[in-house]
């Protein structure tokens, strides 16, 4: 028999793991987490055109210490979610070395990619997204995702949003092991979270927030940390091209004070969906924006404050939405001065 020295000393075709056991055919490789452990590739259902997603844990890495039921918890949140826009859990297995958790593939690019969207398509990004947690938080005890950050949303080309990477997700009323307390990803996990304070419905708010301004401001999600923490809610480029109200709304999702923020994803939603992304200011945005540049000191800002307020309750009776959540959106753009 002739032999094929071509191949000689290199890496065959397809040289992934074999789970023709298990009925599934890798692909290729999705995406690599090194730390935890963790490879998620792309396959194929054996004799069908059905892809799956199947995520290796193992527990041979770091992450045996500090997390170990990772696995078993990611699993058991995804077998309780019925979403159209969250991944359906498929399967299971153990091999001698790690565990497999097989999703279903959602056929969209994550926000990883770097991707150009205009204001209008991030506010409808961010309403599909803000749908998905309202369906989180509706549950009997609540789930909060703990992870949110533009690796872990998917966009399609229609601009619906997908959430996956549920591996850090808790029911809100579990406690969190001191180990995983701060999980989450820099520049997106909330501070309440960073401090190790109980999590609320608002905590996933705030990395929707902060991935809508990477969104905004083309800022690379490995930055937006020190984004937020240098520019105290001033992104270069933001007031410019976003009605003062839209840009007022993102600084109400990432309020460093869970308190200030809107309580909820529901809240959060009926307040955005009839805020104009783009457009001129009213009367009472053009006065905030005046107080922005000129707040010499606190005594002066109360004053305004107190004319914004009324200002505002009076104007907001003749427009859509209420006066609370008009006044929290002006109190929230001066509170970022
Ligand atoms: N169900 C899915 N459909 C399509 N793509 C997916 C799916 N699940 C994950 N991915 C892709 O694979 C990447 C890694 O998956 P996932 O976030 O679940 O793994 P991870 O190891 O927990 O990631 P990390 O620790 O980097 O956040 C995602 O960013 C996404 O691009
Ligand atoms: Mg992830």
């Amino acid at each position: 028999m002739e032999l094929d020295v071509r191949n000689k000393g290199t890496i065959p075709v397809n040289h992934y793991l074999d789970f023709s056991q298990q009925g599934y055919q890798v692909i290729r490789e999705l995406g690599r987490n090194q730390e935890g452990g963790r490879i998620i590739y792309l396959a194929s259902v054996c004799n069908s055109e059905q892809k799956v997603v199947i995520k290796e844990f193992s527990f041979a890495s770091e992450t045996e210490l500090l997390d170990s039921d990772a696995y078993e918890r990611e699993i058991e949140i995804l077998q309780q979610l019925e979403h159209p826009r969250i991944p359906r859990y498929i399967d299971s297995f153990a091999t001698s070395a790690n565990f497999y958790l097989v999703q279903e593939y959602k056929n969209a690019l994550s926000l990883g990619t770097k991707r150009d969207f205009k204001p209008t398509e991030v506010k409808q990004i961010a309403i599909s997204l803000l749908e998905i947690l309202v369906y989180l938080q509706q549950q009997v005890d609540p789930i909060i995702h703990r992870d949110i950050k533009p690796e872990n949303i998917l966009v399609d080309e229609q601009l619906n949003a997908y959430l996956v990477d549920f591996g850090l997700a808790r029911r809100q009323s579990a406690k969190i092991a001191l180990t995983t307390l701060s999980a989450g990803t820099l520049g997106f996990i909330p501070p309440e979270e960073q401090c190790g304070d109980k999590l609320t419905q608002a905590s996933d708010l705030y990395s929707v927030g902060a991935t809508l301004i990477c969104l905004l401001t083309n800022t690379h999600a490995a930055n937006i940390g020190k984004l937020i923490g240098d520019r105290g809610g001033q992104f270069p480029g933001l007031a410019h091209q976003l009605n003062p109200r839209f840009r007022s709304w993102l600084m109400t999702m990432v309020q460093p004070n869970w308190k200030n923020r809107y309580a909820n994803a529901a809240v959060a939603l009926a307040a955005l969906r009839s805020i104009p992304v783009t457009g001129n200011a009213t009367i009472v945005e053009t006065l905030l924006a005046a107080i922005k540049l000129k707040k010499r000191t606190a005594m002066f800002t109360l004053a305004v404050l107190g004319m914004v307020a009324v200002a505002a309750t009076t104007l907001v009776f003749s427009q859509q939405g209420g006066a609370a959540q008009q006044l929290k959106e002006s109190k929230s753009l001066i509170d970022f001065q």
